[in-house]
């Protein structure tokens, strides 16, 4: 007999669930964190500083969430992270590949340490921590969801004419490491469906943080003037999305890239 078809808040429930975001206090994975929060998981959330892990999961609703110092890009201490989520919490439902920072030079002044760089934090460390994530599924034999956090700028070439004369790069090596890394996740979704392991991108436009839009109106003018809704993305925006791809809302999505960019991709 089929079973009882589910209801909304049934698929969208996150309760008993563990979810790991990176980079989790930045300017997007703290709503992202506080969505899966509010959907009911238990988060890890990381920082490169301890401190500001632990000051950020302490913020979230919910009990039991964790707060642990991470830097992904050195990627030795992978193994260690994941056991340790494993020690603490015991489970590993989901992994939200947020965090990233590299250099952003022109496309007159890149140089291959740039580009090596932002690879490595971006496309590597994201593949090496959901081999790892997907290692500790298997042990399960569990099911779970890994969301890969690409960008507009994988998909779609830059817009040079928002750069033109302002203090601010469109970098070549980000949009490399974005098209790399929302390919690489159809390529896991492949492979790693027969463990029932979901893996799919979010891809935001342009949701520009205080920091880059307080000193630059014109720049967010420019953007503003592009954008077929004619307006920036606030963060709260991405959280249904990750809600989707994280529960059981989403159980039949994989190897997709699901854009948020207020149509800048549709024109
Ligand atoms: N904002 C946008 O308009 C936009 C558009 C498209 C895509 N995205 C993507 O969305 C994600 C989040 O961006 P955001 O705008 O929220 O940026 P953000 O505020 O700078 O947050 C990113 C976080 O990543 C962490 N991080 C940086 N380098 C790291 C490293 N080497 N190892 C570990 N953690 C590192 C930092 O956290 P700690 O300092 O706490 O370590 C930082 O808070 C990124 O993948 C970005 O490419 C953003």
């Amino acid at each position: 007999m089929a079973e009882p078809e589910r209801t909304i808040q049934d698929l969208f429930n996150l309760q008993g669930r563990v979810a790991i975001v990176t980079g989790a206090s930045g300017w997007l994975g703290s709503a992202m964190s506080r969505a899966l929060a509010e959907a009911g998981a238990t988060l890890v959330v990381t920082s490169r500083k301890a401190e500001q892990a632990a000051a950020f999961a302490a913020t979230l609703p919910g009990q039991g969430h964790i707060g642990l110092g991470f830097e992904q890009s050195d990627t030795g201490t992978i193994p260690g992270f994941v056991a340790e989520v494993e020690r603490r919490l015991g489970r590993i439902d989901v992994l939200v590949n947020n965090a990233y920072g590299a250099t952003a030079p022109s496309i007159d002044t890149a140089t291959a340490e740039d580009f090596d760089r932002a690879y490595h934090t971006g496309v590597t460390a994201y593949f090496l921590l959901a081999r790892a994530v997907v290692h500790h599924l298997r042990r399960r034999q569990a099911p779970g969801s890994i969301i890969n956090i690409g960008s507009m700028y994988g998909v779609v070439g830059s817009y040079p004419d928002a750069y033109t004369g302002l203090a601010v790069n469109s970098p070549p090596n980000y949009h490399g490491l974005k098209g790399g890394l929302i390919h690489l996740t159809r390529h896991l979704a492949v492979y790693w469906a027969k463990d029932h392991v979901r893996v799919n991108a979010i891809s935001p436009g342009p949701f520009p943080a205080p920091r880059v839009s307080g000193p630059m109106p014109e720049f967010i003018e420019r953007l503003e003037a592009k954008s077929p809704m004619g307006r920036m993305g606030q963060p709260e925006e991405l959280k249904g999305a990750v809600v989707l791809l994280a529960s059981d809302a989403g159980s039949y999505i994989t190897g997709q890239n699901l854009l948020v960019d207020g149509g800048w991709t549709a024109w």
